[in-house]
């Protein structure tokens, strides 16, 4: 699996492994805000609307002009965007060749920039298109947090919360670190990264291709995802997520431990509120979802912090329950 290289402060480490890749990938705010370290890097412009075949094939054109060969190695320098869609690059050309992951956004670095899931999404359809393609390296620079905007920091909220579900220890210090998260305090979240980084890379590791535990960091997603593309993408991916937590917990209250729920709930209302889409479109969306086995769709919820669970819903249950689901949320 990767090599991670996790710290405070990686300035130097990021430089130096940025100078021995042959190729680097970052999106247009990145480049604005760490020229020194961008260089001569193709630039894709930022944000979602570039996760496409289109950048993906301007990528791919770059790399072949600029005569990058099989043993060469491409870089991502950015958020999920970026690492996404070099990752994918990087899996396609010559049949892979190696890559390095520099996630400069928090959502990246808790969760997208680690794992090696890549993908451009394709007809209207989140990550259809993609690979398992794992990084050589990842470089998770705390420092990059420094110019990130507060919007994006929510962004990364949703992923960090999630992975934070995934055991015991990491909710506690999630719940003794709120006021860290809330207020984008580089320092009091730092912990909850690496703790994140741990789980993450565990969990990937132990199941690299989704096939079976790898499914528990689907939490949030199929909402997620569906009201993302309800939506044409107004809100950024993280924010959905949050949305998505929200509504599949409520959806499924009733195979979750009451008091963490409603715990659960509260915490999320800080960070969310419940969506707006209609039961019969996220029902569409989420019924395409690649996640879903057969004719039901499936959800991933906690039972209580480190014991998740997955529910499948045939499409009548499931637009029952997201409908009652929202009206509590609603009302509380
Ligand atoms: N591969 C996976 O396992 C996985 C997991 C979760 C999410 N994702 C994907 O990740 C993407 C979302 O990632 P994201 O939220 O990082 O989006 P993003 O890459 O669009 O970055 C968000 C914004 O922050 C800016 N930015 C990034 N780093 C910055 C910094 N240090 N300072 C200032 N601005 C900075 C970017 O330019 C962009 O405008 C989605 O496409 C989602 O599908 C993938």
């Amino acid at each position: 699996m990767s090599n991670i290289h996790c710290g405070r402060d990686l300035n130097a480490d990021v430089k130096a492994a940025l100078s021995m890749c042959d190729f680097t990938v970052t999106d247009s705010n990145v480049a604005a805000l760490y020229p020194k370290l961008s260089g001569d890097a193709f630039i894709i412009p930022a944000g979602e609307k570039s996760k496409n075949t289109e950048t993906l094939n301007a990528i791919l054109d770059a790399m072949q002009k600029r005569g990058i060969k099989r043993g060469d190695t491409v870089a991502a320098l950015g958020g999920g965007v970026v690492g996404d869609i070099t990752g994918f690059a990087a899996a396609l050309y010559m049949r892979g060749v190696d890559w390095v992951s520099i996630p400069t956004s928090l959502l990246a670095m808790v969760d997208s920039g680690i794992g090696g899931k890549t993908a451009v999404d394709f007809n209207g359809i989140k990550n259809l298109v993609g690979a398992f393609h794992s990084p050589r390296d990842i470089f998770i620079n705390a420092e990059f947090l420094k110019t990130l905007p507060e919007r994006e920091w929510l962004c990364g909220d949703g992923e960090l919360i999630k992975t934070c579900l995934l055991t015991e220890d990491a909710f506690k210090l999630l719940s003794s670190s709120l006021n860290a998260v809330f207020d984008n305090d580089i320092d009091g979240i730092y912990p909850l990264i690496t703790e994140c980084v741990k789980i993450k890379n565990a969990v990937v590791t132990a199941d690299p291709t989704e096939k079976d535990l790898r499914k528990i960091l689907n939490m949030g997603h199929t909402v997620g995802h569906a009201l993302e593309s309800i939506d044409g993408y107004k809100l950024s991916h993280g924010e959905y997520v949050l949305k998505g937590l929200m509504t599949e917990a409520a959806m499924c209250a009733d195979v979750m431990d009451k008091d963490f729920y409603e715990l659960y709930i509260k915490l999320l209302k800080m960070f969310t509120s419940p969506p707006l889409s209609t039961s019969g479109a996220v029902s569409g969306k989420a019924s395409i979802d690649k996640k879903n086995e057969g004719d039901s769709v499936s959800l991933v919820v906690p039972v209580r912090p480190g014991k998740i669970t997955e529910v499948k819903l045939s499409h009548d249950a499931f637009r029952a329950r997201y409908d009652s689901a929202v009206k509590i949320l609603r009302s509380e």
